[in-house]
């Protein structure tokens, strides 16, 4: 086959250039070779929030925006969601292919002997204030593993990888179970290595003075059907910054804890918390229209609506409304709903957000469901965060392995003052600073 190129006359210098074309994609670095005279530095991308930027090649998620298609190692997600255990799909995203019955006994097991915390960072978590936020403890609580597993600076270690890996997995439900019992002000509970990952995780959360804690088994099937949801979304804005922040070598607790902090903004995990905010403002069903009148003039965002990459629907959010319909044969319907099925009716129908392919993704209904399991919207992103961590850890694994990586370090395109004099302090006058703009 013929090599694709991407012949350039550069106008500054009439010089020819070819450019090979690999994937789709030009390599940012060969516009290097275009200079406007000698001494010039070469020619850069200029990209703000990577919006046609590749930082990475992989192999773990593939998502078609315009289709509405996302699959994990090349299984569509309605396929997983469907068959598998929420495990075997984070067998699938960390190691490449579907385990077998051996492989995911073995992987569970692993996963399961890591659920228990030490005790010191149990003592860590009641230092917080009994109204902490629960994704700032969870994302501090990470953190601090990294002081009680010294070992995970290993990175370039296959084997201390695979431990770290297995250890996070395996925690980040105690942690995230701990931080609700910690608002509560509940002893925490230790897991119970008899029950599936997410039955133990309900049993961390609810277990009272019952002498074994018994799963609803259709709740814990739509909590396993939500985890499969989240495990993975290639390179968002969290994954970006596990990447980033991995490819400096820190250890993968404070890369996982970053990139929790990513996640914890009202613009990408923070949304569904944001969502039923603001279901409870627009209050009935009848108050919708002028909630999307306002949200069109400009008056902020109809949260759970829009996404970066779907532009036609997001193929979870499909999902997880049928996941609802079960969970509230089992709770009782959630109220809640009947606003959101109305907001989205009549944004669906709406000029404005069908010009800018404006569709429910993920977010708008998990939190529903969250709030029908009886989650304050508090707890959601950390709800979110479970899964994804198998996600962020695929990521990092992936970037670490890859020859062509580096320390993440972006140019940029220096745009303020050129050299001054020194003003010395009596002789400055009050001036804008950039910092209040
Ligand atoms: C997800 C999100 C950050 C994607 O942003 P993006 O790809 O940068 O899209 P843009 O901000 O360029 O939006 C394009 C247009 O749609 C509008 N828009 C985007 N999301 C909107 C929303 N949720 N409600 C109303 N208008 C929205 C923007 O105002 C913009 O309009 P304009 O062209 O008139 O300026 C954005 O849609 C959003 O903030 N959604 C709400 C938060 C959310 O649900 N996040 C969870 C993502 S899973």
């Amino acid at each position: 086959m013929e090599k694709e190129v991407l012949s350039i006359l550069d106008m500054r210098t009439n010089a020819p250039y070819d450019i090979p074309i690999e994937n789709g994609a030009v390599r940012a670095s060969d516009l290097r070779r275009m200079k406007a005279g000698p001494g010039d530095f070469g020619l850069m991308s200029y990209d703000p929030a990577f919006l046609n930027t590749a930082s990475c090649q992989s192999a773990i998620t593939f998502i078609d925006g315009d289709k509405g298609i996302l699959r994990y190692r090349g299984y569509p997600i309605e396929q997983l969601a469907e068959k598998c255990t929420f495990l075997e799909v984070a067998y699938l995203i960390l190691n490449g292919e579907l385990p077998t019955e051996l492989q995911l006994k073995n992987f569970v097991g692993a996963v399961t002997h890591h659920t228990m915390l030490h005790e010191t960072t149990k003592t860590f978590l009641t230092g917080f204030r009994h109204d902490a936020h629960p994704m700032g403890m969870f994302i501090s609580t990470v953190a601090a593993l990294s002081t009680v597993y010294p070992d995970a600076k290993n990175v370039l270690d296959p084997e201390a990888r695979k431990l770290q890996i297995q250890r996070l997995i395996g925690k980040v439900p105690t942690i995230a179970a701990y931080t609700y019992r910690h608002s509560l002000g509940y002893p925490y509970i230790y897991p119970d290595d008899d029950l599936s990952y997410t039955e133990n995780f309900m049993n961390m959360l609810w277990k009272m003075v019952e002498p074994k804690y018994r799963a609803n088994p259709v709740l814990a099937r739509a909590l396993d059907i939500l985890f499969i949801l989240h495990a993975d979304h290639e390179q968002n804005c969290s994954a970006n910054v596990m990447r980033a922040v991995g490819s400096s070598q820190a250890d993968p607790f404070v890369c996982t804890a970053a990139a929790a902090a990513a996640l914890s903004g009202p613009l990408h995990g923070g949304a569904n918390e944001e969502v039923l905010k603001m279901l409870d403002e627009i209050g009935s069903k009848e108050n919708v229209r002028g909630y999307v009148d306002k949200i069109k003039a400009g008056h902020g965002k109809l949260m759970g609506f829009g996404h970066r990459i779907y532009k036609n629907y997001d193929p979870r959010a499909r999902i997880i409304k049928w996941a609802a319909d079960q969970v509230f044969v089992a709770t009782g319907r959630n109220p809640k709903l009947d606003i959101a099925l109305e907001l989205e009716k009549i944004a669906l129908e709406d000029e404005y957000f069908i010009k800018r392919k404006l569709y429910p993704n993920v977010d708008f209904y998990s939190g529903i469901i969250y709030q029908a399991l009886g989650f304050k919207p508090e707890m959601f992103t950390v709800l979110f965060a479970i899964p994804r961590t198998v996600g962020w850890l695929a990521q990092w694994q992936e970037m670490i392995q890859d020859p062509e990586q580096k320390i993440a370090r972006p140019r940029q395109l220096y745009t303020g003052y050129d050299v001054r004099e020194f003003v010395p302090i009596e002789q400055r006058e009050v001036r804008a600073t950039s910092a209040t703009r």
